[in-house]
């Protein structure tokens, strides 16, 4: 009797710790793009497969700040959205791992070279252009000219008016510090970011808050990618969008799986879903007007036309190395951010 009781303990347990099991089906994801559409993503997912995830939006500097100070006991299994060259970096650190995914052949050839530059650990999901965004009744109402081009924001009546997002924290900000140094040249580029900074009113963590700051009327100018402006303009703020004269930059936004992830099955599954043309649809239910990277998947006629803005050959590779990046950071923060305005 008492062996039979036995036998009937641990087959309960065996059953519950199957159960548990399947019960322990999750994710832990990183995102790095808009809060609404972070959190669309993770309850699609969760839908779409019953994995729990648990997901946490921080800025893409920040993100990949984290990924690597959890480097000896990783936390995330994989890292979705943000500007690409964080995640390059990423993946020349060895903080993300190679994965070849099954959907690779319906992405644009821009997604699939950027995994090629990053030994696969890293794949593009969207693009965008950088521009930047401004509040026409402020505009008005302290009697300043429209501005069309980069250089336009450097003039002294704008002082105060202008707020971009801190290039260590923002992946938007780091685009554009490299981007005006590939415009202009290192020196100009950074007699450039110095000259601005007499006008930056602040320097935000997230890239995109300058231009939501501005829907609200509270700060003129943002600079930001431009789909995050017509963001702000689609939904009814008075928000002109500029593609600036000179040229710009852009963004391949991209999607990596953290090394030693403790859920690389569920994140791998999210890694296939996120490249197919259903989940980058997701994008239009909440207004993010990228370039999806699946050649299937929708873009939005409200989306900026990549085909006629004039954009830089942005030299990914480059910018986004780990020497390069931290270069630039340490300069900015050492020439720039140091400056009194
Ligand atoms: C916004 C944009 C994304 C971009 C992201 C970067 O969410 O819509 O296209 O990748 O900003 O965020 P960050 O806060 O790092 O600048």
């Amino acid at each position: 009797m008492r062996r039979f009781g036995l036998a009937v303990c641990m087959s309960v347990a065996a059953v519950a710790l199957s159960a548990g099991t399947a019960r322990a089906d999750k994710l832990t994801y990183y995102c790095s793009a808009q809060e609404d559409w972070c959190q669309l993503m993770a309850r699609s997912f969760e839908e779409a497969t019953g994995i729990d995830v648990n997901m946490t939006r921080k800025s893409s500097g920040e993100t990949f700040a984290q990924v690597k100070a959890e480097a000896s006991n990783p936390k995330g299994d994989v890292w979705w959205g943000g500007t690409g060259d964080p995640h390059l970096q990423a993946a020349e650190e060895g903080l993300t791992m190679e994965y070849m995914s099954p959907m690779r052949d319906q992405l644009h050839p821009w997604a699939i070279s950027q995994a090629e530059s990053a030994n696969n650990r890293t794949i593009g999901i969207y693009s965008g252009a950088l521009g930047y965004g401004y509040n026409t009744d402020l505009i008005a109402a302290n009697n300043l000219p429209e501005p069309g081009c980069w250089k336009d924001l450097l003039k002294p009546e704008y002082k105060g008016h202008v707020q971009m997002a801190n290039p260590n924290s923002s992946g938007t900000a780091y685009t554009t510090l490299a981007s005006m140094v590939q415009l202009f040249g290192e020196d100009d580029g950074f007699e450039f970011m110095k000259s601005l900074h007499a006008n930056i009113n602040q320097y935000t963590k997230s890239g995109s808050a300058p231009i939501k700051a501005a829907g609200r009327g509270e700060n003129t100018i943002g600079i930001v990618f431009m789909h995050d402006a017509v963001k702000q303009a689609v939904s009814g703020f008075p928000v002109k969008v500029v593609a600036p004269c000179e040229g710009t930059g852009y963004e391949i936004g991209s999607m990596s799986i953290i090394a030693g992830a403790r859920n690389l099955e569920s994140a791998k599954k999210f890694y296939d879903w996120a490249l197919t043309p259903e989940a980058q649809n997701l994008a239009l239910q909440v207004n993010a007007f990228q370039v999806p990277s699946n050649v299937n998947a929708r873009t939005s006629d409200k989306a900026p036309d990549m085909s006629t803005i004039k954009l830089i050959d942005y030299d990914f590779a480059k910018y986004g190395s780990s020497d390069e990046r931290k270069r630039l950071l340490k300069k900015w923060d050492d020439e720039v951010s140091t400056l009194p305005q």
